[in-house]
């Protein structure tokens, strides 16, 4: 908030609440009334928003490097005496070194909530709660979920760490409204979400989301869905995205396995802000990531989003991720196949594309190939030349190429911080090794 003067704070907050107000009916927020209580939430989340917001977003870019540089070097002069943790606890990134070599993780969960980096790097989720153990996999009550299932955990009010009691399957009936401060753990269970709706974050705070699988997530039909203790309403047809973000912030999704959702896999939309995705497995998808929905809502000018050691992996097409406004990281992301294009946008995004790995669909029609790693739309090259694209240490194969456009030495003249540069490409297949849900055993490393 420092870089907002006391009076003009209050005059951008109610500019930015009617503008949100207004425009809300357009970008579909699923919310059949938007009454009092999502009027109260959607003010609270725009607040937390402009709160969670970096007004220098490269000491946080600069953080996540010098991290990477850490936990590699540290590796590197400590190979022989790390030699009994064997294996997997070798080769990986900070936020893994964090947590993920300790056998009894178990008893320490609420540890990784502090292991988060980039711009989610404030989450906690449910650290400050009591754990909630899910033991029942059926979703049949959308207004008074049962005891002991996940919809019934994640629409408490207060702070939960959320855990699965053994490996199940849970089919959603209508999209998981969740509340916030709550984290949902995966870990030591194989807990697949699958063949129904999809997990919404709307106009909440303080999520973690660790360790599941996600795959064919279709539109929920809509009607009465509980949201919270305190209330719930009608909703119309859900989108069908794997996990959606609308409003929110401080959200962190680690180490999850998505593919195959009839929507988006992972979508951020309304000013959501403050997001770390890391360590996540994408597979056989067409539009991976949207980040940023509308065109005129002003508030996604915040939206500042961390996409590192991500696999995108076989079968994806497009969008990973696709950009409007806002400011992107993504960084020693591995990025093995796509048909379309990678990294894409429109209305001015700053991606900062670092470390990367990035390999080519193989040529089959030399006019039609797609070999370039961006695109940009609903702009002539008059107009998209001064956005600010840059890739840093990206590692191109198959003759992958990116297009870079902006001038990065105009856009850090206001900054006073000195550039780290990232660990180049070439380590990418060492630091996301081990993307996607894990296989965690108690009293074992992960
Ligand atoms: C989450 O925790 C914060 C800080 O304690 C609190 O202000 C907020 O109301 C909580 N959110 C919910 C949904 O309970
Ligand atoms: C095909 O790839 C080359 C680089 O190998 C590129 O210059 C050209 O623009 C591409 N053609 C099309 C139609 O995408």
């Amino acid at each position: 908030m420092a870089s907002w003067t006391g009076r003009g704070n209050h005059g951008l907050v109610a500019l930015i609440f009617v503008s949100f107000v207004l425009v809300v009916p357009a970008i579909r927020a699923h919310i059949g009334e938007m009454d009092e209580y999502w009027q109260r939430r959607a003010q609270l989340a725009e607040k937390a928003t402009l709160k969670a917001y970096h007004p220098n977003p490269h000491e946080v870019t600069n953080e996540l490097n010098l991290n990477v540089h850490k936990a590699l070097s540290g590796m590197e002069s400590t190979r022989r005496e790390l030699r009994k943790y064997d294996g997997p606890c070798l080769a990986t990134n900070p936020i893994d070194r964090c947590w993920r070599c300790d056998p009894n993780w178990v008893s320490n969960r609420k540890k990784l909530a502090d292991c988060v980096q980039g711009f989610g790097r404030n989450t906690r989720g449910g650290q400050d709660g009591d754990y909630y153990v899910v033991l029942d996999p059926s979703d049949s009550d959308m207004v008074n979920p049962k005891p002991g299932t996940l919809r019934h955990a994640v629409t408490q009010n207060r702070p939960l760490w959320i855990i699965f009691a053994r490996s199940m399957i849970i089919r959603l009936n209508q999209e998981l409204i969740v509340n916030g401060n709550k984290t949902i753990d995966g870990r030591g269970a194989n807990v697949l979400i699958t063949g129904g709706a999809g997990i919404t974050l709307q106009f909440v705070s303080n999520v973690i989301i660790h360790g599941l699988r996600i795959n064919n997530i279709v539109k929920g039909s809509g009607g009465m869905i509980r949201d919270s203790e305190d209330h719930y309403g009608f909703r119309t047809e859900s989108d069908g995205d794997g996990i959606s973000i609308f409003g929110s912030s401080n959200v962190w999704i680690d180490h999850v396995s998505m593919s195959k959702c009839s929507d988006g896999l992972i979508d951020a939309i309304v000013g959501s802000t403050a997001i770390t995705i890391s360590n996540c497995h994408f597979t056989n998808h067409n539009d991976v990531m949207l980040f940023g929905a509308s065109d005129s809502y002003a508030l996604d000018a915040h939206m500042q989003i961390t996409l590192a050691f991500n696999h995108f992996g076989q079968g994806l097409i497009q969008r990973m991720p696709r950009c409007r406004m806002g400011f992107f990281h993504v960084v020693n992301n591995d990025y093995t196949h796509w048909l379309m294009y990678a990294i894409g946008g429109s209305k001015n995004p700053t991606i900062l594309s670092q470390g990367n790995r990035f390999i080519a669909p193989p040529v089959l029609d030399p006019q039609n190939n797609a070999t370039e790693v961006t695109k940009r739309e609903y702009a002539p090259e008059s107009e998209w030349r001064s956005w600010l694209w840059r890739s840093e240490g990206d590692l191109m194969m198959n003759r992958a190429f990116f297009v870079t456009s902006g001038d990065r030495a105009a856009a850090l003249r206001y900054s006073s911080v000195d550039l780290i540069s990232p660990r180049p490409g070439t380590y990418v297949t060492r630091l996301t090794r081990f993307a996607g849900a894990l296989n965690c055993r108690a009293g074992q490393p992960c």
